[in-house]
């Protein structure tokens, strides 16, 4: 099953095209890495009542995320035991105090624990105590880190605490920005497929030198107009937004990029595209009031541009959205756009993340569909097999190492290059149900 040694295929700021092409390598790294990770499931939420579920995939692994009892969340697999259903759709409901297969009626509790079956007496003696099936639903690993929900598919593994570290730093900046320090997911996310690797995604978050080139006829345009039009009074919302993209490359330079281990990264040390807009006074005096003058001005400061939560979550805690990379193939991915409300702050904030989700992250965009047209390309180009390797090595040195928190010039690629590293480190054979219990 194993394709190579991971190792081989990434080395000194290049990594071969196989990883973006190769279906063996594909299944690797859905055996193995989206196993060995803490994969964002959901939002807490998504689940506000006991029995509200969330059904998605981890991976290739179909996994729902339900609310419990207790008031806790966890994730389990959706999978009967019995004889394979999906216990649920993909989307999401209420199970109500338990999950009931539709095949065989097969009764579950919402921690995935064996309620009932059907005609028990037929399985007198039939050694269905030592089956798998007698154990329920299989359960996966989850951490729920200020109501986002994320679990790992491995038995055994790296800790939360230890795969994030400061990363965390980003999603508190995305609750805090919260007077009530609670987030609601805002309705359901863009979703759209996108005929290329998820990893050409992920690299795209901090990849600083793409916004004057890709970008230049989309928000060049809108720099046009707006400049045509006098650029009188104050900003369109769309203008405010659109209009960073078409920064000069000293201030993408200047913005900085922090990365951590495991792959975890964010472009906008010093400021970013989201550092200028215009906050409503009731906004800014519901901060203050929550959290104080000082403190609250030090979390709006902190104006983060993409943060990469390794392997495929991407946050933007200044605009408060998400996005998902879905893989379901080597050049198939399903990517996802969510919105989050900020619990006490007024709908114009909503209103501005909504509108960049549209404007900035659809393929139908403005910008986004800049970027799409990129990936696609380069899904085709990488079918050229006499040149292997794909270039990372602005601002690379050897010997670079990222087993610690970093700061480095914008331009770098070094994030890009922070993720390969941890992509070989998680492409290690998974420890999976099935081999503990052997
Ligand atoms: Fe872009």
């Amino acid at each position: 099953m194993t394709y190579a040694d991971p190792s081989d295929l990434v080395r000194g700021g290049e990594v071969h095209r196989d990883l973006f092409v190769d279906q063996k390598l594909f299944d690797q790294e859905m055996s193995n890495l989206f196993a060995n990770c803490w994969v964002y499931v959901g939002h807490e939420s998504q689940v506000p009542k006991r029995g509200d579920y969330y059904a998605t995939t981890i991976g290739s692994q179909p996994v729902i995320m339900v609310r419990q009892k207790d008031g806790t969340v966890k994730v389990i697999y959706n999978r009967c035991p019995h004889r394979g259903v999906q216990l649920v759709n993909e989307g999401h409901g209420s199970v109500g105090p338990m999950f009931r297969c539709p095949y065989h009626a097969w009764t579950f509790n919402t921690d995935g624990s064996l309620f009932g079956v059907p005609v028990k007496d037929g399985y007198k003696e039939s050694g269905f105590s030592e089956s798998c099936a007698s154990h329920g639903i299989e359960g996966v690993a989850t951490h729920v880190y200020r109501q986002f929900v994320f679990a790992r598919l491995a038995r055994e593994g790296i800790g939360f605490e230890e795969f994030f570290g400061e990363s965390l730093t980003t999603i508190d900046n995305m609750v805090d920005r919260s007077p009530e320090g609670r987030l609601e997911v805002a309705g359901a996310p863009l979703r759209y497929m996108h005929y290329c690797n998820w990893k050409m995604l992920v690299d795209n978050q901090t990849d600083t030198f793409h916004p004057m080139i890709a970008h230049e006829s989309s928000a060049g345009t809108v720099r046009k107009i707006w400049e045509e039009s006098g650029a009188q009074g104050p900003k369109p919302m769309v203008v405010e937004v659109v209009l960073p993209f078409t920064a000069k490359h000293e201030f993408y330079v200047e913005m900085g990029i922090r990365t951590w281990p495991n792959g975890h990264g964010h472009t906008g040390t010093k400021y970013s595209i989201h550092s200028d807009y215009t906050l409503p006074k009731e906004y800014t005096d519901a901060m203050e009031a929550a959290y104080g003058a000082e403190r609250a001005e030090a979390i709006l400061q902190e104006a983060r541009h993409n943060t990469v939560y390794f392997p495929n979550m991407t946050m933007k805690g200044a605009i408060q959205t998400l996005r998902l990379f879905k893989p379901l193939g080597p050049d198939r991915t399903l990517v996802e756009s969510w919105v989050f409300r900020l619990a006490g702050a007024p709908d114009e904030l909503l209103e501005r993340s909504a509108l960049y989700n549209r404007l900035i992250n659809s393929p139908t965009s403005i910008v986004g569909h800049d970027d799409l047209e990129m990936y696609e390309r380069a899904q085709q180009g990488l079918k050229v097999s006499a040149t292997p390797w794909v270039n990372y090595q602005r601002e690379f040195h050897p010997g670079e190492r990222y087993d610690s928190t970093q700061l480095w010039s914008g331009q770098s690629e070094v994030q890009m290059r922070n993720q390969y590293d941890a992509w070989v480190k998680f492409m290690k054979p998974a420890v999976s149900g099935e081999e503990v219990q052997a």
